[in-house]
């Protein structure tokens, strides 16, 4: 495909969001005359939003076991690479996605012990086998996360309360992911300051960009 995918993960608290809103700028700047989308995940599509809601925060505070989490954030995956990124990828744009199957992989396999090989079934089916070009892991020790956690909103939050081991597996989660994808992963020290994490990532991107485009 002529586009670029790129993904921004990490766990809870790293930064991901204020990340995507710096990048804007200077990602457009950096491919001039390419369309840029920034999208994230669970979400992107009507349908893929409301699943967002649904799985961000359950009516009656309920928690949902993680083999349906598996299912749900799938159809949302499929639906989005269906009707967002895939197209925008054969019309060669770049597509900044917060999340992608590595969340899944960490949060609902790592964390949550469902079958690695079954969750890859469903990844391969929503996907369409797609993989990101480059995945930009920001990463943070375990503390940090849950301090940075325990100030954000709680109503917002499906990980408030959560103990310092879960953030522990969290971490080491994406940082086995980082080993076995080696050739698309970038870990980035997230504790570093929001202007040092932009530049990080901008050389990654920038390396792959050029690498990557297709006339
Ligand atoms: P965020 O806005 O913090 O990224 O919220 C998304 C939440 O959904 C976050 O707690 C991680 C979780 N999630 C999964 O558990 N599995 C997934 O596949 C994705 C994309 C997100």
């Amino acid at each position: 495909m002529p586009g670029s995918f790129l993904t921004i993960e990490g766990g809870e608290g790293v930064g991901k969001s204020t990340l995507m809103k710096a990048l804007e700028v200077p990602l457009r700047e950096m491919c001039p005359g390419r369309e840029v989308i920034f999208t994230r995940e669970p979400g992107g599509t009507p349908f893929a939003d409301e699943v967002r809601g649904l799985f961000r925060r359950l009516p009656g505070g309920e928690k949902l076991n993680p083999g349906v989490e598996a299912l749900l954030v799938n159809a949302a995956r499929k639906d989005h690479v269906d009707q967002v990124i895939r197209p925008a990828l054969e019309r060669g744009a770049v597509v900044v996605c917060d999340r992608f199957a590595d969340s899944t992989r960490v949060y609902q396999g790592h964390l949550g012990g469902v079958d690695r090989s079954v969750l890859e079934s469903l990844l391969s089916f929503a996907t369409g086998q797609l993989q990101p070009d480059l995945t930009l892991l920001l990463d943070l020790p375990a503390e940090t996360m849950r301090d940075r956690v325990g100030q954000r909103d709680q109503d917002q939050d499906r990980y408030d309360g959560g103990d310092l081991n879960m953030y522990q597996a969290m971490r080491t989660g994406y940082l086995n992911l980082a080993d076995e994808f080696a050739v698309r992963f970038a870990v980035v020290e997230a504790s570093a300051s929001p202007d040092e994490v932009l530049k990080a990532c901008l050389s990654h991107c920038h390396r792959i960009l050029k690498k990557g485009h297709k006339e």
